[in-house]
């Protein structure tokens, strides 16, 4: 059976009964209608940075290396068409030589490009549903080819149709951007906030600065970014934390600044949440929840899914206990049959 340690950032040892990759639609749709006619389970899968295997996998695990990128220009945009098996960060590192700006706030994210829109990547006040036009995928039961708008996609907060109802059911080929020539930068995060006339290569240059401070480089220690989602909670909710606790880090979400103070949402990061609950720092076996942003959990080296799966129970139960808040996973947790919940 193929090992799949080296398919997940998070390095855990799991097994599964095939691994195959693919180069185009034609290729994944013969590998695809064997393992179903078989009545395989399948799972696709791109360079692993989001999916954690806690257990051999009973399934083949079709690995995306759908290549190639074009562009095209038009007076106000650039226009780029990117294959999905595309490594994310050498596609953002090659937008930056071209001065196709827009993704600097988005360097060095693990990861492919096909993933992208799955969980609508964001970091450093940029999510990246903002510079998608459309994306084009593949319906697995009929093999249709299907072209989705940015609003097909319904993109919110980490999350995306493809989370919901189209969830196992499109492989996404290729991902066309749309970079307006003419945009503001994004520099409201606050190291960023710091730069003096900033320009894209500058906030490229301080992304992946503060990224290599505080993220655990996954070559050097397996991990799959943040564990957990930064929750969103009523503001009575956050006041009545407030009340107890001194300067609460807090963001009032997008959309509902409008709203009267009671019906705005807002979002504490799970870091402070997980820190304040004990956890920054604590190793349960071989998993440990990561010093400088205990919103990671790590493999120390032969973790197990049941470590894993344990220690984010803990934090989840724990966190519940003492502000009343339901963390939610970020990352895509596998079992022997495919995605299992907490
Ligand atoms: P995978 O883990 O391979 O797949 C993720 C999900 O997408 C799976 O459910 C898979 O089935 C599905 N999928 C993948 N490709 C396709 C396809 N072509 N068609 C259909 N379904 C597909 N994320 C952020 O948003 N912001 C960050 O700042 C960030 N920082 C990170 C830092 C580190 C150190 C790490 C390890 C991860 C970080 N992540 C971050 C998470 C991760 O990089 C992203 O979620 C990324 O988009 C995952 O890409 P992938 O190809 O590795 O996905
Ligand atoms: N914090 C603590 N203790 C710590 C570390 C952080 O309390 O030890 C608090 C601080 O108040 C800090 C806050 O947590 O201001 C937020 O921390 P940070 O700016 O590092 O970001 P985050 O909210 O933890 C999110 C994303 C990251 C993304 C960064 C940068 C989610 C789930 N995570 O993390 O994305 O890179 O912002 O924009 O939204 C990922 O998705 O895998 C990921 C790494």
């Amino acid at each position: 059976m193929p090992s799949l340690q080296t398919y997940s950032t998070f390095g855990l040892a799991a097994y599964c009964d095939s691994i195959q990759s693919f180069t185009d639609v034609a290729s994944f749709l013969s590998v695809f209608n064997t393992s179903k006619n078989d009545k395989n389970a399948i799972y696709i899968l791109g360079g692993g940075s989001n999916s954690i295997f806690t257990n051999d996998f009973d399934g083949t695990v079709l690995v995306n290396e759908i290549k190639g990128i074009s562009h095209f220009d038009t007076e106000a945009h650039h226009y780029l068409r990117v294959g999905a098996g595309e490594n994310w960060h050498d596609f953002v590192t090659l937008c930056m030589k071209e001065k196709w700006y827009g993704f600097e706030n988005l360097a060095l994210i693990p990861g492919s490009v096909g993933a992208c829109p799955i969980q609508n990547i964001g970091a450093y006040g940029v999510e990246v549903n903002r510079l998608i036009d459309k994306v084009e995928c593949v319906f697995l039961e009929a093999g249709e080819q299907v072209l989705l708008s940015n609003e097909d996609c319904q993109f919110g907060y980490r999350d995306s149709v493809f989370k919901h109802a189209l969830a196992n059911k499109v492989l996404i080929t290729h991902v066309n951007f749309k970079l307006p020539k003419h945009y503001e930068l994004e520099t409201s995060y606050g190291e960023l906030a710091a730069l003096s006339e900033p320009t894209p290569e500058k906030v490229y240059s301080k992304v992946i600065e503060i990224r290599k401070s505080k993220l655990p480089n996954p070559d050097e220690l397996g991990n799959a970014g943040s564990f957990f989602k930064n929750p969103v909670v009523p503001k009575a909710l956050y006041e009545a934390i407030a009340q107890k606790y001194d300067s609460v880090p807090h963001f009032v979400v997008s959309g509902s600044t409008e709203l009267p103070a009671l019906q705005q949402q807002i979002k504490i990061p799970a870091a402070w949440l997980i820190d304040q609950a004990g956890f920054k720092g604590k190793t349960l076996n071989k998993v440990r929840c990561h010093p400088t942003q205990p919103l990671v959990l790590t493999n120390l080296g032969g973790a197990t899914g049941g470590d894993v799966i344990t220690m984010a129970k803990d934090i989840i139960a724990s966190v519940q206990g003492k502000f009343g808040i339901q963390l939610e996973p970020e990352v895509r947790l596998l079992g022997s049959k495919g995605l299992i919940s907490l």
